[in-house]
């Protein structure tokens, strides 16, 4: 026994033995792995799909029975506004576009307006507005984006006179800027009393303010996706929070496309169509076997795709509707109406601020 770690041969048994306990760990690896997998199957691709997306609910239709789309369009201070009141409004909301949009861009076409385009995720957040009961503003940025000097006093000054003429002065105001639009609605909530704003894919302008106790509620409505944007936000959230401010944040998650999806979300777009583009997609990889989008819908090449296939006829008009959705579903920079259930209520829970009628006897 005392040699035996000088000589093999004593070990001839323990090797046997040893053989055993190896095909055992083994077995005991493999039963590992296989719960580990079965436990963390929705990780198999590094996204956590069960927390990672929500389907849009709505269809572009799903308001039809509540309102229609009758906007009246004006010109003031060199640019469009485009505007809707509901029956009996409870509070008004500003919508900025992103770089490239316009106002044209949140209404469908119509009599009221020729050359209006109605994308998908802005229409949509017009009706879910209306549907709410509030009255909708939608102003044109004077170049692609929006500017933050004298552009800020020109949109303040639109507001004013059109909340003053249709009567509306005394709803409470609210914004939601996506993009450029965000940027500029966190430097106008310095000079319009808004009761809340709603940033979406935009961080604000934080670092180039000072932020006073009064500054409005804020929701961020972001796409973790965008890494850059979400280091931001983090960070803002916290001097907003440190200065007092109430803050929250919505996260919009990645989802994957179905065969309807752009029919569903689309007016004008048919199931048939639908379903091509959607072959069409997998055919080329840009969609993988779940439906998930490989990529920005501006990165893939589907407008080219589209064109080498011959049997698939588009109305041109459509490609930027199509573009949206693409853009929304892998969820790093795009406008959405996705969450809207959840931005309305952050409006509707901050309505009071401005004017508290409970502060009013006060003032006398
Ligand atoms: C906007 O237009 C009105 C009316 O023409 C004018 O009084 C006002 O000064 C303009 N505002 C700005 C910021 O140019």
């Amino acid at each position: 026994m005392l040699k035996r770690g000088y000589k093999p041969k004593p070990w001839s048994g323990g090797a046997q033995n040893c053989r055993v306990s190896a095909f055992l760990m083994f077995v005991a690896l493999i039963l590992l792995i296989m719960v580990f997998c079965l436990v963390f199957r929705n990780d198999s691709d590094g996204v956590n799909h069960s927390l990672a997306y929500e389907l849009p609910k709505q269809k572009w239709n799903s308001f039809d029975a509540l309102v229609q789309l009758h906007p009246t369009r004006e010109f003031r201070n060199g640019t469009d506004l485009i505007w809707q009141l509901p029956e009996s409004p409870k509070g008004v909301l500003f919508l900025a576009h992103g770089c490239n949009g316009r106002a044209i861009n949140f209404w469908d076409k119509s009599p009221e307006c020729l050359d209006c385009v109605g994308l998908p995720e802005e229409r949509l957040l017009v009706l879910h507005a209306l549907a709410n009961d509030f009255a909708v503003i939608t102003i044109s940025s004077a170049q692609r984006c929006w500017t933050f000097g004298k552009e800020v006093l020109v949109v303040k000054d639109i507001l004013e006179w059109w909340t003053g003429r249709r009567k509306l002065g005394k709803l409470p105001l609210m914004a939601l800027g996506a993009s450029s639009g965000g940027y500029f609605v966190s430097v106008l909530a310095t000079t319009v009393k808004f009761s809340s704003t709603v940033l979406m894919i935009a961080e604000g302008m934080f670092e180039q303010m000072d932020i006073s106790r009064d500054y409005p509620p804020t929701l961020f409505v972001h796409m973790p996706k965008d890494l850059y944007r979400q280091q931001k936000i983090d960070e803002y959230v916290e001097v907003l929070k440190d200065k007092g401010i109430d803050v929250s944040v919505v996260e919009c998650m990645e989802f994957p496309l179905t065969p309807n999806t752009l029919a569903d979300r689309i007016p004008g777009l048919d199931r048939a169509l639908s379903r091509k583009l959607f072959e069409l997609f997998r055919e080329k990889g840009f969609v993988d076997q779940n439906g998930y989008m490989k990529n920005d819908g501006r990165k893939i090449k589907w407008k080219k795709a589209l064109k080498e296939k011959k049997t698939l006829v588009l109305d041109q008009r459509l490609v930027p509707h199509i573009q949206e959705e693409l853009n929304l579903a892998f969820a790093y920079h795009e406008m959405t109406s996705v969450h809207s259930d959840q931005i309305f209520k952050w409006f509707e829970s901050h309505m009071s601020y401005q004017t508290s009628p409970a502060l009013k006897p006060l003032v006398h």
